[in-house]
């Protein structure tokens, strides 16, 4: 029997790892390859556990490198590409557009043109992993539906959108077989701390100020990345061609709220008297742009496909700070590399 090869992009990433280890784990008959760059957001510690797996392996390879990418195309016989690799934080996107316009407007459309040219299009697919915030922002009222116009205001959220409109073209021009998902924010283990959940609690259990931008009354929709790569699962052998899946925590946090209820968790966790924590908050500078509130209506998934969230967010959250207090070396080899100089630059500005 043929097995099928399957190209996930940016497996050693926050999200990626999560959905590598989930496909090498199910499907044996699968072979799983992670293409990534290994950019300062990749990480192959974060695949340590299943590095051995004899259905994975490891491309490293930049997404804009056209002549490479062809190459690996020629040389494997893709089934079907699952596409995560992305810059990724806003913030970053905010100082340096151009590298998301690069990485995910022209990636994205590297690797949809090799697939197209030398994949498997009669029987695989091109899974394309995005955002929720190419929708905009909402007011107080309202949910993001798979009709919500894209609106989006970052140079982050603009080169998402852009590259989904790319991988609509290539299905109605070429008829490349598509989905693709709109998500809203991950929380779970693996998440570099550049990123809300992880930064706060590496600096509560430093000690050290936690900057909320602006009042802290930002909504966010928080889902567990286990749960999302449940739902990639699900589209990827489901989902319709051609379609759009928005997937969603529904579990609306304002961030004062959020990183209240962190400091509370890790008082109790770390041994602190009651509020001692909260004493960290910092309010600072506003994110530029800062869309408002973000929230998923995620019922075409759970109606059509069956998938919903797993797990409450209680459970979820307070896993998700022990896996950080627990796992010292990752975190350290993380803090270690390019990110105290990314601390200091970007929040040395905001007061
Ligand atoms: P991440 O920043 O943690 O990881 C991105 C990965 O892509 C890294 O492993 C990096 O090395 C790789 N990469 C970057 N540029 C590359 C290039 N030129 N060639 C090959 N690999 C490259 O990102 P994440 O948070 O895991 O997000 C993954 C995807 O999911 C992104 O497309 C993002 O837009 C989307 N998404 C993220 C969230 C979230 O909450 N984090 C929510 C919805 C959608
Ligand atoms: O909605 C999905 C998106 O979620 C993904 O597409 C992005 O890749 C992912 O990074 C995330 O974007 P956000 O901008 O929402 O995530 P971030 O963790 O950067 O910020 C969450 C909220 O917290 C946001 O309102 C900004 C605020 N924030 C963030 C940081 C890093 C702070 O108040 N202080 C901070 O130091």
């Amino acid at each position: 029997m043929n097995r099928k090869k399957i190209v996930i992009t940016g497996g050693a990433g926050f999200i990626g790892n999560h959905v590598v280890r989930l496909f090498v784990n199910k499907y044996q008959d699968y072979d799983i390859i992670n293409l990534d760059k290994l950019t300062y957001a990749g990480n192959l510690e974060n695949l340590n556990d299943i590095e051995q797996k004899e259905n994975y392996s490891f491309a490293h390879l930049d997404i804009c490198d056209e002549e490479a990418i062809n190459a690996f195309f020629k040389q494997n016989h893709i089934h079907s590409v699952i596409h995560l690799a992305a810059e990724s934080h806003v913030d970053r996107s905010i100082t340096n557009p151009l590298e998301f316009v690069k990485t995910n407007v022209l990636g994205t459309c590297v690797m949809l043109n090799a697939f197209k040219n030398f994949g498997d299009v009669a029987n695989g697919r091109f899974y394309h992993v995005s955002t929720d915030e190419v929708y905009g922002e909402l007011g107080d009222e309202g949910l993001f539906t798979e009709e919500t116009p894209y609106t989006p205001h970052s140079p982050y959220s603009s080169s998402k959108a852009s590259s989904d409109h790319f991988v609509r073209a290539y299905h109605d021009t070429y008829k490349l077989p598509i989905v693709i998902s709109n998500c809203s924010n991950n929380y779970g283990s693996h998440q570099f701390p550049e990123k809300l959940i992880p930064l706060m609690i590496n600096n509560i259990k430093d000690n050290k100020p936690l900057p909320v931008y602006g009042k802290g009354d930002n909504v966010r929709d928080w889902l567990w990345v286990e749960d999302h790569a449940r739902a990639i699962d699900v589209i990827f052998h489901s989902g319709a061609d051609g379609e759009t899946y928005n997937i969603g925590g529904n579990n609306e946090w304002s961030n004062l709220d959020l990183v209240y209820k962190l400091c509370d968790l890790m008082d109790d966790k770390l041994n602190r008297a009651a509020g001692e924590s909260r004493k960290l908050v910092t309010f600072v500078t506003d994110r530029a742009g800062h869309d408002f509130r973000y929230a998923i209506d995620a019922s075409k998934l759970k109606n059509d496909l069956g998938w919903e969230p797993s797990i409450q967010f209680d459970e979820g959250f307070s896993n998700t700070i022990d896996w950080y207090l627990t796992n010292h070396s990752w975190l350290n080899n993380v803090l270690n590399g390019e990110y105290k100089q990314y601390y200091t630059k970007m929040y040395e500005s905001k007061h």
